[in-house]
C-alpha cells in the first residue's frame, strides 16, 4: 500500500499530545460549567481531503478560528485549483452540514448540482433514428449543465460562515497565482485523458485545452493565471460575479463559440437549494445522507435497511459479497425507475427508505444462487404528479463538532474537456447523468427512466453520497463520502458496514477491499460484479473462485472509490484519506 503522505504523519504524533492536553482541559472545563446541552467540544478539528495542499488550506482556516463550513468553502476553492480534474468552478455537488448547536442534532443538506440549460430538450443526444449519439452528452459544449459550485459555496457560507468570504478564497487565489505542485496521480491521469480527448472524433470536441495547463508538469510548480484572476474576481465581488459578471460573460462567449446551450439567463437564474436529508437507523446508528437529485442517500438507506434484515456476514466472504450483490441489484433497479430531480419528479422517498419495504425486498434475495438481473424489476409505487467517475469528496470536523461532508464533481475526469477561454476553468459533463434514452446505460453504466429524462432547468440524477453516521447515543461518529459514480453508493455502504458490523477502526475500514454491483445485465446477459484488482485490495482467490462458480462475471477495476473520512471517538476526531490515490489529512 502507498504510504499516507508526510503531512499526516507530521501532524499525528504531536497532535496526539495536543489532543491529550486538550482533553484534560475539556474535562476541567466541563467540571466548571461545561458545554451547553447540544454542544460538543473536540480536542481539535481535522480536514481529510483528496489532495494534501487543499487539506492544509482547510487546517489553516480552522487555525484562524474559522468553523468547519469556513474551512469547507476554502478547501472547495483550493481543490478547484489543485484537483482541477474532479472539482472545479465549472461543476457542482452536494454538501451535508452538521451543526451540533442546532435544534434536534440536525443535519442540513445543500444541493448545488448543475441544471440543464433552458434550451435543453429530452432527445438532444439522440440521432434521427432515436439512437443515443456516443459521447455527445460527455465531450461537447452540449455536455455541460449550468455550474452550481460557486452559488453552493456562497449558500453554505451565508448560512454558517464566520470568516469573511474573501479570506476563504485567498488561499485558492494564491495557489493558482503562485503555483502548486502537481502530484504523480494527477499527472498520470492528465496523460491518460489528454490522449483520450485527442482521439475523439472531430465532430465532438473541437477545443481540447486542459492539457495545455497540465501536460508534462508532474512535480513542477504549476501556475494557472486565468483561474487566479477568476477566483480573485469572485473573492472581491461574491458569487454574483460568476453568474452575472465578467466570468458569466466569458462562459457565455465560450458557449456561443462552439454551440453550447448555457445562456446569461441560465446563469442568472441558477440557485443552490437546501433540502431535507434522508435519515435511517442502521443497527441502532443514525445514518444521514443526501436526498434527490442525488440517488446516493436513498440508495444507501435502502441498501443498509435490507442488509440489516440479515445477520452480519463474515467480511469479504463469498457469502457476504453475494448477499450484497443481491441487495444492490434491487437498489439499482429502484434507482433506475424511481429517482430523479425532486423539482420535476415525485421520488417515493418514504416508501423506498421504509423498513417494511426493505423486508419485502430482502425476502426476494436468493441466498444460495444468483437472481438473474434480467428478472429483477423495480418495486412498485403509485405515481404522483409529473413524473468517474472523477468526483471529489472531503470531510471536515471543527473543534466544536460542526462537520461538513462535501462531494463535488465535473462528472467524468476533466469534465467535457472545454476550458472557458480567459477564465481558466473546465466545464462539467453532467448532462450525461441524465437518461438520454430510457434503458440505455450512460457512461457510468446506469440506466434511467422518465424520472431522469432531460428537461430544461432540471438537475440530472447523481450517485454522490456525502454521509454522516451518529452513534446510538446521538453523538456524531463518522463523516464520509467518495467519488466513483454509482460505485460511490457501494463504497460508502461498505465502509459503514466495516465500522458498524465489523468493528473496524476507520483506517482499516477505508483500506479494506471493495466490490460493486449495479444491477443491469450486460448486453451479453452477464451478471457483472466489479472487484478491485490492485494487489493490496484484491479479494482472496478462493472467494473469487466461489463467486465465479455462483455465476458472476468478475470484472476487475484497479481500485474503487477514494474515501476521505473523519471518525470521532472519545472526543478525538481522526481523519483518514484513501491510500488508493494521493490525499492528505491536516490538523489545525
Ligand atoms: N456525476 C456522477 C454523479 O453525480 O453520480
Amino acid at each position: 500500500m502507498a504510504p499516507r503522505l508526510q503531512v499526516e504523519q507530521r501532524a499525528v504524533i504531536p497532535g496526539r499530545i495536543v489532543a491529550l492536553a486538550l482533553l484534560v482541559l475539556l474535562v476541567v472545563a466541563t467540571a466548571c460549567g461545561g458545554p451547553a446541552p447540544h454542544e460538543t467540544t473536540l480536542a481539535r478539528g481535522v480536514v481529510s481531503a483528496p489532495e494534501s495542499q487543499a487539506a492544509e488550506v482547510g487546517a489553516a482556516i480552522l487555525r484562524q478560528g474559522g468553523n468547519a463550513v469556513d474551512a469547507a468553502v476554502a478547501v472547495q476553492f483550493a481543490l478547484c485549483v489543485t484537483n482541477g480534474f474532479g472539482a472545479g468552478l465549472g461543476g457542482g455537488g452536494f454538501m451535508l452540514v452538521h451543526d451540533p448547536a442546532a435544534e434536534g442534532n440536525s443535519v442540513s443538506t445543500l444541493d448545488y448540482r448543475e441544471k440543464a440549460p433552458a434550451a435543453a430538450t429530452r432527445d438532444m443526444f439522440l440521432d434521427e433514428d432515436g439512437q443515443v449519439i456516443k459521447d455527445m452528452g460527455l465531450y461537447t459544449p452540449l455536455a455541460s449543465g449550468v455550474p452550481g459550485t460557486v452559488r453552493g459555496m456562497a449558500a453554505a457560507w451565508d448560512r454558517y460562515g464566520s470568516l469573511p468570504w474573501s479570506r476563504l478564497l485567498e488561499p485558492a487565489v494564491k495557489l493558482a497565482r503562485d503555483g502548486f505542485v502537481l502530484d504523480p496521480w494527477t499527472a498520470d491521469s492528465v496523460k491518460k485523458y489528454s490522449d483520450k480527448f485527442a482521439a475523439l472524433p472531430a465532430h465532438l470536441l473541437r477545443h481540447v485545452e486542459f492539457d495545455d495547463y497540465y501536460r508534462g508538469k508532474e512535480g513542477a510548480v504549476l501556475r494557472l493565471p486565468d483561474l487566479a484572476d477568476t477566483l480573485e474576481r469572485i473573492a472581491r465581488e461574491g458569487a454574483d460575479e460568476f453568474y452575472r459578471g465578467q466570468t458569466a460573460e466569458l462562459l457565455v462567449q465560450e458557449m456561443e463559440r462552439d454551440g453550447g446551450l448555457i445562456t446569461a439567463a441560465d446563469l442568472n437564474a441558477y440557485q443552490a437549494v437546501w433540502r431535507e436529508p434522508v435519515e435511517i437507523s442502521y443497527r441502532g446508528y443514525r445514518v444521514v445522507s443526501m436526498p434527490p437529485p442525488s440517488s446516493g442517500g436513498i440508495a444507501l438507506a435502502e441498501f443498509l435497511n435490507m442488509a440489516e434484515t440479515f445477520p452480519p456476514q463474515a467480511m469479504h466472504s463469498a457469502a457476504q459479497i453475494h448477499l450484497f450483490a443481491e441487495i444492490a441489484k434491487r437498489v439499482f433497479a429502484d434507482r433506475a425507475e424511481h429517482m430523479g430531480d425532486p423539482d420535476f419528479h415525485h421520488n417515493p422517498m418514504a416508501e423506498l427508505t421504509d423498513k417494511h419495504y426493505a423486508q419485502e425486498r430482502a425476502s426476494e434475495v436468493n441466498r444460495h444462487g444468483r437472481s438473474d438481473p434480467a428478472s429483477i424489476r423495480a418495486g412498485e409505487f403509485p405515481r404522483h404528479g409529473a413524473s468517474g467517475r472523477e468526483t471529489t469528496h472531503f470531510s471536515i470536523v471543527d473543534d466544536h463538532g460542526m462537520a461538513v461532508a462535501n462531494t463535488t464533481t465535473l462528472n467524468t475526469a476533466y469534465g467535457s474537456g472545454v476550458v472557458v477561454d480567459g477564465a481558466g476553468f473546465l466545464l462539467n459533463s453532467q448532462m450525461d447523468d441524465f437518461s438520454a434514452k430510457p434503458g440505455v446505460p450512460n457512461d457510468s453504466g446506469v440506466t434511467g427512466s422518465q424520472a431522469n429524462e432531460i428537461a430544461p432547468g432540471k438537475r440530472p440524477l447523481s450517485s454522490m453520497t456525502p454521509t454522516m453516521v451518529f452513534e446510538p447515543t446521538g453523538a456524531l461518529s463518522l463523516v464520509l463520502g467518495s467519488p466513483g459514480g454509482p460505485s460511490i453508493i457501494s463504497t460508502v455502504a461498505q465502509v459503514i458496514v466495516h465500522v458498524v458490523d465489523g468493528h473496524q477502526d476507520l483506517e482499516a475500514a477505508v483500506d479494506l477491499p471493495r466490490f460493486h454491483h449495479q444491477w443491469p445485465p450486460s448486453p451479453e446477459g452477464e451478471d457483472l460484479l466489479l472487484v478491485e484488482s490492485q494487489i493490496e485490495y484484491a479479494l482472496p482467490q478462493d472467494v473469487l473462485a466461489e463467486l465465479s462458480r455462483l455465476g458472476y462475471t468478475i470484472k476487475p477495476r484497479k481500485t474503487l472509490g477514494d474515501v476521505q473520512a473523519v471518525m470521532i471517538q472519545d472526543g478525538v476526531a481522526t481523519g483518514v484519506f484513501d491510500r488508493r490515490r494521493t490525499g492528505g489529512v491536516a490538523y489545525p
